[in-house]
C-alpha cells in the first residue's frame, strides 16, 4: 500500500482559511477528482465539513474522518478517532494507493511520523493571504518524479 499527500500550496504555503480554500482552479480540482477516485482518502474533521454539503462523502471514494469527537457522525463516511486508528481502517482494504487530503494538521501528523510515501503537489504561482499552512518539508529528501507547468488557470 502506497500513502500519499495530495495539495494545493500557494508560494507561502498558504493551504487554506476560515476553513476554506481561497482559490477556484476547476483544472486542479478535476486533477484532485480523478487522482483519488476510487481510492480512500483520508480527511480531518475541519476539511470535512469544508466541503460543501452537496459534495460530501466525496463520491465513489472510501470517505475516513479523523476527529478526537468520540460521538462524531457523518453519514457515508467511516469516522476514526487517532491517526493509528486510520491506518487500522486501511490494513482491512485492498486499494494499492491511498490519499491523505488534508487539511494542515492531518498533513503534518502524517508527515512527522513519517508514513507519507508520496505527494501530489500543486504549487500555485501566488502568494495568499491565509490562516492554513502546509508544514515545512525537507525536498532534499525527496525524489521528484514528474514535474507538470500549466498556463494560469
Ligand atoms: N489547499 C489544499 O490542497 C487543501 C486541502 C485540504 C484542506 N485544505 C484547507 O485546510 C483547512 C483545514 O485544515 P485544518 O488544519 O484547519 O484542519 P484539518 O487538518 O482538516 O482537521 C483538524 C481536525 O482533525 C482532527 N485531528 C487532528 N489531529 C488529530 C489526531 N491526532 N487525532 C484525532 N483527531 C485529530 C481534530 O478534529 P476534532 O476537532 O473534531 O477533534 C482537528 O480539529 C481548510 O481551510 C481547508 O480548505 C486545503
Amino acid at each position: 500500500m502506497i500513502i500519499s499527500i495530495i495539495v494545493a500550496i500557494s508560494k507561502n504555503q498558504v493551504i487554506g482559511k476560515n476553513n476554506q480554500l481561497i482559490w477556484h482552479l476547476p483544472k486542479d480540482m478535476k486533477f484532485f477528482m480523478d487522482t483519488t477516485m476510487d481510492t480512500v482518502v483520508i480527511m480531518g474533521r475541519k476539511n470535512y465539513e469544508s466541503i460543501p454539503k452537496k459534495y460530501r462523502p466525496l463520491n465513489n471514494r472510501k470517505n475516513v474522518i479523523i476527529t478526537r469527537n468520540k460521538s462524531y457522525n457523518a453519514e457515508g463516511c467511516t469516522v476514526v478517532n487517532s491517526i493509528d486508528e486510520s491506518l487500522k481502517v486501511l490494513n482491512n482494504i485492498e486499494n494499492k494507493e491511498v490519499f491523505v487530503i488534508g487539511g494542515g494538521e492531518i498533513y503534518k501528523k502524517f508527515l512527522e511520523k513519517g508514513l507519507i510515501d508520496r505527494m501530489y503537489i500543486t504549487h500555485i504561482d501566488e502568494y495568499f493571504d491565509g490562516d492554513t499552512f502546509f508544514p515545512d518539508v525537507n525536498y532534499e529528501s525527496w525524489k521528484s518524479s514528474d514535474i507538470l507547468y500549466h498556463s494560469k488557470d
